[in-house]
């Protein structure tokens, strides 16, 4: 079922989630099944439970060729539960983002380069993987969600903010949402 995504402002995008423990579950089968309708239906390339009103630490992202992100690199899809980050690289790049919390708006974001993580799957199947660039830069994006983060607090210079419509077209490219 499509749901409605909660935008920057709703109190509930500031909360911290809480772990899954019913993992394999119908509740948690529903909640996916929902996160990827609605995912889907907006053509993003991530989602994080607390965007449509869940506070469970349960996001998914992924695409193949997306039109939208003509640029980015394919992310395998991928449901991440509980997650956890085991290192970082020392370097940070910035990058575009978009947020469908944040719609019709665009920020520059510096993240880690390189991230090591490791979480579980709906069936409660730990796993890891060392990831960078886009890849790396969506985990961190969605993770966020789940501490209450939305990616303008991560923004060091607010001029590179703007409106999709109206920033230059290379300011477009390589987005995560
Ligand atoms: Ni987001």
């Amino acid at each position: 079922m499509i749901r409605e995504v909660l935008r920057m402002g709703d109190p509930r995008l500031l909360a911290r989630s809480e772990p899954v423990d019913d993992f394999d579950s119908p509740r948690l089968a529903a909640l996916l099944a929902d996160m990827q309708d609605t995912m889907d239906h907006l053509d993003g390339a991530g989602l994080a439970a607390p965007q449509i009103g869940v506070a469970l630490r349960v996001v998914i992202f992924g695409f193949g060729a997306n039109p939208r992100y003509p640029e980015a690199e394919p992310v395998p899809l991928t449901v991440l539960i509980n997650p956890e980050f085991l290192s970082f690289s020392d370097e940070q790049e910035e990058d575009w983002e978009g947020c469908l919390s944040v719609p019709g708006l665009r920020g520059r974001v510096p993240r880690w380069k390189r991230l090591h993580y490791a979480g579980y799957d709906f069936t409660g199947q730990r796993f890891e993987r060392e990831v960078e660039g886009f890849h790396a830069r969506v985990v961190q994006h969605e993770c966020d969600h789940l501490d209450g983060i939305l990616y303008p607090m991560r923004m060091t210079d607010m001029r590179s903010f703007g409106f999709q419509d109206v920033l230059p077209v290379t300011s477009r490219r390589n987005l995560s949402e």
